[in-house]
């Protein structure tokens, strides 16, 4: 499999669109995603693969002052475990360090288990949890991992 990592913009609504219902469960909205996309503080990146020009995951995240706050990252299902979230992270921190950007965080269900066992081989470190964060109660982990380690 060729794969490409890509800067993603308003032309790639649908595709994240389209990810987001089969990796995310429908996170967000056509306008959180069209804001996402556009907002200029934002970094979304996507990794595609070469030949069939399918987008195959998508990492988006936010720049607060320098601090990259990562606020979705996706693997379609049937491409999952092949080291694209690896791919994906390894070039959002890249880019970080070339920006200045000190730490990276973000939040995750305390229940998924896939997600915390990926950031833990990532070297994001727990540094709290927010009680009660998501609609359906559960408490979410705060975890973070500085650019220079
Ligand atoms: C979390 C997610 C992005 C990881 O992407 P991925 O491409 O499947 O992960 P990778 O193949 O790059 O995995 C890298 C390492 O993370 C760990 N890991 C990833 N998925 C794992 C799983 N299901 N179980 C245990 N460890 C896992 C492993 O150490 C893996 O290395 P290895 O395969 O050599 O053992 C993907 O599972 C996903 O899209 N999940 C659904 C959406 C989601 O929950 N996003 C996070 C919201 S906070």
């Amino acid at each position: 499999m060729n794969l490409t990592i890509i800067q993603l913009g308003i032309m790639h609504l649908n595709d994240c669109l389209d990810l987001d219902q089969k990796s995310l469960e429908g996170l967000w909205s056509k306008s959180l995603w069209e804001r996402e996309l556009t907002d200029p503080k934002r970094i979304c990146l996507g990794i595609k693969e070469l030949e069939t020009k399918k987008l195959l995951g998508l990492c988006s995240s936010w720049l607060v002052l320098d601090e990259l706050h990562i606020t979705s990252i996706a693997v379609d299902p049937i491409h999952q475990r092949k080291g694209l979230g690896k791919i994906l992270i390894s070039d959002l921190i890249k880019r970080s360090k070339s920006l200045q950007i000190k730490r990276l965080f973000l939040e995750v269900k305390e229940n998924n288990k896939p997600a915390k066992a990926f950031y833990n081989s990532m070297g994001f470190k727990r540094v709290g949890n927010r009680s009660n964060f998501y609609k359906d109660g559960s408490d979410a982990l705060i975890l973070i991992k500085e650019t220079n380690i």
